[in-house]
This record gives structure tokens, C-alpha cells and sequence, in this order.
């Protein structure tokens, strides 16, 4: 029976006519429902959150590097549409997960939205299906959690249905690496879950990779994330290092970066943010402990990493005070809420961790922030500000500016002729003119 749920679907995948439901509309499921509508597909957009799904309808993109004219294409051509009806996944041959993966109060996983719509789908799950997993989780999930919600209702696997689980690897903005040339890991509980995940992708994106089982496609993506963690950890511990040693880490790392092997630079920060780095390597450490296992380097850093900002804080209170001025009662305005260059992305970035520990010293705070004028209500902080104008007049008036995301549009000399201290946590400041304000490295 499972080859024939497999070759039927095969066969759906050949001559595209297999219907394709993407459940999670955001910065992973949009551009994953574009690269099968643009191979050709049928694909439904669900999310649970009307406002995507009108915005999809209407054909325009509500994410910021995703160009509009893509989503209209797509929608005019009726190879996609959303939907927030999810009655109408049963009319889909393969559904993809992309809903959010966060942590909880005490850094526990929180693979709730998992298990929600794990059981939308179950509810009316069919015979002939593929269901895959993309959200980051920790090895074991799509076995010993999705499979069981799935064949709670008596179907099984393969003779009923698929199940694999295929990491997201986007990068938000990177010009170079899209949905389409990223390549794609795929591991099934079972080899015709892979085999027919695999041949589901392989219609959409450039490359894609088999692997044994589910569990190690899971640990890859962790792996990717931790090695990104880790790595940023050890360049912001040695950032504060050289610093007291009064050595330039950028410096350092430049001249590190001309070793044609054997090195690959990471650059230091006021600390994570993203959907990714700063929370999935908690989600394997958290399960490594059901095996008695301590994750001890994961651990690590993830202290220094979540330790940067107050160390930024710290160094705004040094230069203010070697200007005899306390951050009671100054005025500060941090450059940023992203939490990385060039894009609208602000979850779990540090910025809003370095504004509330400005405020709660007394500091009287602005941001800037072309990408979000208004700062959104995130799940651990709502600061209620509105950007002042990136222009020479709205950044003038303070006592102290903390660069902490390096946007290009902040990289104008002429915004800073009203500005005497900046503390920089960036290094933005590296490639402007001399003669500006005083700047100290943070
Ligand atoms: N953003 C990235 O760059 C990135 C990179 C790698 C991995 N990931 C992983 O991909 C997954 C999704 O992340 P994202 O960045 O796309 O998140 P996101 O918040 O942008 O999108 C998630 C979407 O799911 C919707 N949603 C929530 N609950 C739902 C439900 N029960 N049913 C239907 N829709 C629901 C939300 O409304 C939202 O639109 C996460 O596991 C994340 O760790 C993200």
C-alpha cells in the first residue's frame, strides 16, 4: 500500500498537478509557497492571521524583501491563494508547517503551534497525503510528536500517509541565497516519506539532500544554528578582551579574514536576535537533558551572547561619564530596531533589551529605525515608541547615540553633525569621515 500512496503522489509531482497547502504565512512560508506556485503547483497559503491572508489575496507582500510583484504573479496566475479556512487542507496532496517555533518564559521550548496545527491537519487528515515539518525543533519532534497526533485517527504511515520533516535555511535579504538555490535537507520517518518529500522540493529548488531519517535532518538545522551561536559567542567574548588589552577587534578580524583556509570571520554585536540564533540551540539543549546530557558549550554561549547588552549599557555609562555626565536623566537615542542590517525583522532583537535598560537607569530613550517607524508589541517587550526622523535635525539633541544595528542608511556623515558621543556597537562608525563625533567601540 505505501508505494502506492508514494507513486500516486510521484506522479502528482511529475505532471504538477498535486495541490500544495502551506500552513504559516511569514518570513519561512510565503517565500516557500511562492517556489512551488512559480514551479507550477497549486498552492493554498493558510495562517491564522486574516490580515497575511488578505494582503495574499489582494496579491501584495506584507515582508519586506519579498517583492510584491511575485506575490501578484502568483495570485493572478490562480497558483496561489490563502486561505484561513483550514477545512480546505483536505483537498491538499502535500502540507508543509511553518509555524513559529519560540521559547517560553524559562527558555523551554514552546512547540505548541506545532502540536495545534498538527492536529488542524489530523482532523482531517486522508489517505494518500504528505505531511512535512519545516519549523526549527529538536530531534525527535516529528517522530515521537507529530507522527502519533497524525495517526491518532488510525491511519498509519506508509501505508496511509508521508511524514518527513525538511529544515528552512532563509536568510532575510541576502541577495545572494533565495528559497530556490538554498539547497534542502529532507529526512522522513520512513524512506517513501523521503523519496516523496525529496521529489516534492526537487520540482522547486535547485538542490536537494536526502538524509537517513528525520531526527538527523532536525539535528542538522540545529547544528547550523549552534555553530552560529557558538561562534558569535567566542568573537564577542574576545571583543571584550582586546578591548581591554586596548586592541581593535574589527582590526583583528580583518587581518584573520586574509587566511585563505581554515577561518571564516564572525563579526561581534550587542548581542542575538532573529527568529533563530538566539532560541533554537535552547531547544537542543533542552532535550539533550532528557539523556542526561549537558550542553555545556550551547550554554555558554548563549550567557556571553545574551550578556552583550549590558555590556553596551555599560559602556554608554563610561562615556558619558568621562563627559561628567550621568545616564540619569540624559537623553539617548539608539540607531536600530532590526536586529540586523537592511531589513524590518525586529524579533527578539537586542535593541529592545538596550532601550529598557537605558530607561530603567533613567535614561530618557529615542530610537531611529527607517525599516520600523513604529516599534511593534513583541511577545517580551513593548516599548510603545515611534522612529525619529532618520535626518541630521532628528538625531540632534542628544547626549549620547548607541549604533545597534548597522543599516546602510545610517552610514551618512551629514546625520551626525549635531551628534558630539556615539557608542558603536557596530563598527558602522569605521567607515565615515574622522572629523565627527567622539566615538567609542561597543
Ligand atoms: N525567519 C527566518 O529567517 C527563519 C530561518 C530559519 C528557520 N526559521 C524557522 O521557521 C519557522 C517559522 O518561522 P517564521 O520566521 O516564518 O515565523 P513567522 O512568525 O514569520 O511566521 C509564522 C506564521 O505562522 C502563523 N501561525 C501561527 N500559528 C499558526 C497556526 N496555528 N496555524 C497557522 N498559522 C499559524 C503566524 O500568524 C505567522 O504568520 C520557525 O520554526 C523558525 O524557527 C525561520
Amino acid at each position: 500500500m505505501g508505494s502506492s500512496v508514494s507513486s500516486r503522489l510521484l506522479a502528482k509531482v511529475a505532471d504538477r498537478s498535486a495541490r500544495i497547502g502551506v500552513i504559516g504565512q511569514g518570513y519561512v512560508g510565503l517565500p516557500l509557497a511562492l517556489v512551488f506556485a512559480e514551479s507550477g503547483f497549486q498552492v493554498t497559503g493558510f495562517d491564522v492571521d486574516a490580515t497575511k491572508i488578505d494582503a495574499i489575496n489582494r496579491g501584495q507582500s506584507y515582508i519586506r524583501h519579498i517583492g510584491p510583484e511575485r506575490v501578484a504573479k502568483a495570485v493572478a496566475a490562480k497558483k496561489l491563494a490563502g486561505s484561513t479556512d483550514f477545512d480546505q487542507l483536505a483537498g491538499c496532496d502535500a502540507i508543509f508547517i511553518c509555524v513559529p517555533t519560540p521559547l517560553g518564559m524559562h527558555r523551554e521550548p514552546d512547540n505548541s503551534y506545532i502540536h495545534r496545527t498538527t492536529e488542524q491537519i489530523a482532523a482531517r487528515l486522508r489517505a494518500g497525503q504528505l505531511v512535512v515539518l519545516e519549523s526549527t525543533t529538536y530531534p525527535g519532534t516529528t517522530n515521537e510528536e507529530v507522527l502519533p497526533i497524525l495517526a491518532a485517527k488510525g491511519l498509519g504511515t506508509p501505508g496511509d500517509f508521508l511524514l518527513a520533516f525538511s529544515p528552512e535555511r532563509e536568510d532575510p535579504g541576502n541577495p545572494q541565497f533565495s528559497t530556490r538555490n538554498t539547497p534542502k535537507l529532507v529526512g522522513g520517518v520512513n524512506p517513501e516519506s523521503t523519496e516523496v518529500a525529496a521529489a516534492f522540493y526537487a520540482a522547486a529548488v535547485e538542490r536537494v539532500i536526502p538524509l537517513s531519517n528525520a531526527r538527523v535532518a532536525e539535528s542538522a538545522k540545529l547544528l547550523e544554528n549552534i555553530f552560529r551561536s557558538v561562534n558569535i559567542a567566542l568573537v564577542n567574548e574576545l571583543k571584550m578582551t582586546f578591548d581591554r588589552m586596548g586592541i581593535d577587534v574589527w582590526e583583528v578580524i580583518e587581518a584573520a579574514k586574509s587566511k585563505p583556509f581554515g577561518f571564516m570571520p564572525f563579526y561581534p554585536g550587542p548581542g542575538l536576535g532573529g527568529h533563530c540564533i538566539p532560541l533554537d540551540p535552547f531547544y537542543l539543549s533542552w532535550k539533550a537533558a532528557e539523556y542526561g546530557v549537558w550542553t555545556r558549550f550551547i550554554e555558554l554561549a548563549g550567557d556571553i551572547n545574551t550578556s552583550m547588552p549590558h555590556y553596551v549599557i555599560n559602556k554608554v555609562i563610561e562615556a558619558l561619564n568621562d563627559e561628567s555626565k550621568a545616564l540619569k536623566g540624559s537623553r539617548v537615542l539608539v540607531l536600530g530596531l532590526a536586529y540586523k542590517a537592511d531589513i524590518d525583522d525586529d524579533r527578539e532583537s537586542p535593541s529592545y533589551e538596550i532601550i529598557e535598560l537605558l530607561q530603567a537607569r533613567g535614561a530618557i530613550v529615542s530610537y531611529c529605525d527607517p525599516h520600523l517607524p513604529v516599534a511593534r508589541k513583541g511577545r517580551r517587550h513593548d516599548i510603545g515608541m515611534r522612529s525619529v526622523p532618520c535626518t541630521p535635525e532628528g538625531f540632534a539633541g542628544f547626549d549620547a547615540v548607541v549604533v545597534s544595528t548597522a543599516h546602510k542608511e545610517f552610514k551618512n556623515p551629514a546625520l551626525y553633525g549635531r551628534v558630539s558621543l556615539v557608542i558603536d556597537s557596530r563598527n558602522l562608525m569605521a567607515g565615515l569621515p574622522k572629523a565627527g563625533p567622539r566615538v567609542v567601540k561597543a
